[in-house]
């Protein structure tokens, strides 16, 4: 073998390597970016039959209306409300309910909450809080001991019976749908939020009582709205996203191709807060029994709202992204996101409370 031959034959060794690492590092994007998921999702925009694929909306109308309906609900939470509270009757009609969806252990989150945003207290309306909990896997609990007494003291607290964790969500937010159906369904809007937001009714009143007032334009309508817009009416209102799903192999966030085979989210609300109309709140209530449970609530509302025409309305006022803080800066801001120190909900609430009224 002369010198000649020797390198020629490494340098093929050499270029084999490349093809074989080349060759493992496109096999390892392939699966860690789930590209097999992107290659063969179901087109969003032509195939979306969700289950159950029938017509969601004259299900809807026709248990609202009392009928009977032939199709069996596939999609009601075994769950049971522990506690009650007097805030609310079917028949006290409210401006505004507002959920606060909480963790057990935000005993500081509530406690801010119920002296800002709360507390109940808009001159010449009608504005109601209570705080939704799931329980801990141990009954008896040091932790549940405390939530009693919260309780017992505040009686603003609704708990359920099912285990509160990050992918019990949508649980939560569809039981709290339940109550509201149940207990509480004669509140003009209500306003859904995580106990992290910092909030403000003032700015969602006007910004309802504007909406009211405005007869929107037929071209800027959207398909299932009316000239005359109130709480009979569909309302979803927040900050909108549409995406797509995650298949990143090592992503929290991945959604399988079982789980949920399109290619697009439909159009949703993030959670963190919206808004619904009376009227959302109880077709998109009935219409959930009949819609697959899916483990992200903000997108399972999302397909609640596609099944039965509702579409989601973007409002600017709503901030995913945390606002920074600034007096002026916040004073169209309804909801914002970044407050999960309930020291600055309370600093920046009250800042903008004397800023307003000074
Ligand atoms: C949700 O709650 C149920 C009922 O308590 C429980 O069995 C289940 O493990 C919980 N799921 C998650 C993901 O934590």
């Amino acid at each position: 073998m002369n010198l000649l031959q020797i390198s020629k034959q490494s340098i093929m060794k050499r270029r084999h390597l490349k093809y074989v690492v080349c060759a493992c590092v496109l096999v390892y994007i392939y699966n860690f970016f789930g590209v097999s998921d992107y290659l063969y999702a179901k087109s969003f925009d032509n195939d979306f039959d969700y289950p159950l694929n029938v017509d969601i909306k004259s299900i809807v109308n026709d248990v609202l209306a009392g009928k009977k309906v032939a199709v069996t609900p596939i999609n009601y939470y075994p769950y049971r409300f522990l506690t009650n509270s007097g805030k609310c009757s079917t028949t006290d009609n409210l401006d505004l309910f507002i959920v606060v969806k909480s963790a057990m252990d935000h005993f500081g989150h509530r406690d801010a909450i119920r002296k800002t945003y709360g507390r109940e207290n808009v001159p010449g309306r009608t504005v109601k809080t209570l705080f939704f909990l799931g329980i801990d896997s141990e009954p008896k609990s040091d932790l549940q001991k405390e939530i009693d007494r919260e309780m017992a003291k505040y009686k603003d607290i609704i708990q359920m019976d099912f285990i509160d964790s990050y992918f019990n969500n949508t649980v939560k937010t569809m039981m709290s749908f339940r109550w509201l159906f149940e207990h509480c369904a004669a509140a003009d809007y209500y306003l859904f939020t995580d106990d992290d937001m910092y909030i403000s009714v003032n700015n969602l009143l006007a910004y309802i009582h504007d909406r009211e007032a405005t007869r929107i334009p037929n071209a800027k309508r959207l398909p299932h709205e009316t000239t005359t817009i109130g709480p009979k009416d569909y309302l979803f209102t927040g900050y909108v996203f549409k995406s797509a799903p995650q298949r990143f192999k090592s992503s929290k966030w991945r959604v399988s191709f079982e789980e949920y085979p399109w290619d697009k989210w439909p159009a949703y609300i993030t959670a963190g807060a919206y808004v619904v109309s009376n009227k959302a709140m109880k077709d998109m209530y009935v219409a959930s029994l009949f819609v697959k449970h899916f483990r992200f609530d903000d997108i399972y509302l999302g397909i609640v709202a596609k099944k039965i025409g509702i579409t989601p309305r973007h409002c600017p006022d709503f901030h995913f992204y945390k606002k920074p803080f600034s007096s002026e800066g916040y004073l169209n801001v309804i909801a914002s996101h970044g407050y999960g120190n309930h020291e600055e909900l309370l600093r920046v609430w009250n800042e903008m409370n004397d800023f307003v009224s000074s």
